[in-house]
């Protein structure tokens, strides 16, 4: 384990022209790993090679999902994560009382920034998601192909739950993907089962939310099946981000490998781990665009329990020289969640996370965000720079290809 240091947290914001200039590393390792794959390099919007330096900035479509009383903290990470160019999708499972979903879509009419750029919707009509199981699967499946009919031309889709949070602001992490192919796949995954494959593989179940209008817990079956011969099993994180065109491959189905999948982990204890791992590493249009990575600080036991451990202020310095985007589990109203307001995204309590899109004062406790100018204008700060380190590690010859589909 990497120990934690200390550092002072620069809050300067970088001139777009130096950080273009301390990007040149990361444009040419992209650059020369990409070559042989030309369909990848094409600049997402010009011939004109001065975009490749000022890149149009992508968008994000945000799933973040939760249950019985994730309400408050859905809003927060909300604020936390937002920005005008991305969607954001919102959902309580049908077990949460009526009156929570209510009062979330109560929350999302009355923001004026979210009615203005109308990119932010929850899902009124409510899926039964059972913990574990499938259905898990069915929510996320769900919620792209309702992002995808809105017609915003989104390029990478992020689950998140109510346990998760951004530990670094829209601003840095649209910066730094503006310079990525809109191909790319950040997920963890492994072919090597482990005790999974005892535990996870040949054991069936069923969810009960399939089919009953109740919350319940999945339920398992007497007999055990054979490990699949006509395509090879991954497992990894159920945490992602996945971009457009494999997504459609998943949505679309026009190949049936992604369909057959979906069956087959019907039956399949914590589908979310092995759904999206599977069916991207038997494609061969895919697996190549695969970054064995979820792009998530999250800290496991050793060895590793059910859930990873719950953060706290004592991780703070690791959160903080990590080049993640999100981090997770925290527990709700955790003292270093404030923390990470304050220090890392800038951001006062019940305040959107500032960026360049803002451009109200804070006189008087004003959220500057109320006020706004183009959407566009992103102002990174050093933290981008940590992420783009992360993103040299992954993409570093003897990271990429050798990990992808192993
Ligand atoms: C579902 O829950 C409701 C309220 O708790 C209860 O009245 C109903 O009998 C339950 N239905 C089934 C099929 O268990
Ligand atoms: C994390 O905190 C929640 C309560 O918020 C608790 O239910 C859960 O067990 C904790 N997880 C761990 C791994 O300690």
């Amino acid at each position: 384990m990497r120990k934690p240091h200390h550092r002072i947290i620069k809050t300067f914001h970088l001139s777009p022209k130096t950080l273009t200039l301390t990007l040149i590393p990361l444009l040419t390792l992209i650059f020369f790993l990409l070559i042989p794959n030309p369909k990848t390099l094409t600049p997402s919007n010009s011939k004109d090679p001065t975009t490749l330096l000022s890149p149009d900035p992508p968008r994000f479509a945000y799933l973040i999902a939760g249950s019985t009383g994730d309400g408050e903290r859905i809003k927060r990470i909300l604020r936390a994560a937002y920005h005008p160019l991305n969607s954001y999708l919102l959902h309580l499972d049908l077990g949460s009382p009526e009156e929570e979903r209510a009062d979330l879509a109560e929350f999302v009419r009355t923001e004026g920034v979210f009615t203005e750029f109308g990119n932010v919707r929850i899902m009124e009509k409510a899926d039964s998601v059972t913990d574990k199981g499938p259905t898990e699967v069915a929510l996320v499946l769900h919620a792209v192909a309702v992002l995808m009919r809105e017609g915003r031309k989104w390029s990478w889709f992020v689950n998140l739950g109510a346990e998760d949070y951004p530990i670094m602001a829209q601003d840095d992490l649209l910066h730094i993907f503006s310079y990525l192919p809109r191909d790319l796949n950040f997920i963890e995954h492994t072919s090597n089962m482990g005790w999974k494959e005892s535990q996870r593989s040949r054991p069936m179940i069923v969810d009960p939310g399939l089919y009953g209008s109740n919350k319940s817990e999945v339920f398992w079956m007497k007999e055990k099946r054979s490990m699949p011969s006509s395509f090879k099993l991954f497992v990894g994180s159920a945490w992602v981000i996945l971009s457009r065109p494999f997504l459609e491959f998943c949505i679309l189905g026009w190949d049936n490998l992604p369909r057959t999948l979906l069956m087959y982990y019907t039956n399949s204890f914590s589908s979310t781990e092995g759904y999206f791992h599977t069916v991207i590493c038997n494609s061969m249009d895919f697996h190549k665009n695969t970054i064995n990575h979820d792009l998530r600080f999250i800290m496991w036991d050793d060895p590793p329990r059910q859930d990873p451990r719950n953060l706290t202020s004592e991780h703070f310095d690791m959160i903080l020289d990590s080049g993640a985007p999100f981090a997770r589990t925290f527990a709700h109203g955790e003292a270093v969640l404030d923390k990470i307001d304050h220090e890392l995204l800038k951001r006062p309590n019940g305040q959107f996370t500032p960026g360049g899109w803002c451009w109200g004062n804070s006189h008087f406790g004003r959220d500057p965000c109320a006020i706004h100018g183009k959407q566009k204008v992103l102002r990174p700060t050093m933290r981008s720079k940590k992420l783009e380190s992360l993103l040299m590690k992954l993409l570093d010859t003897e990271n990429f290809r050798p990990r992808q589909c192993i």
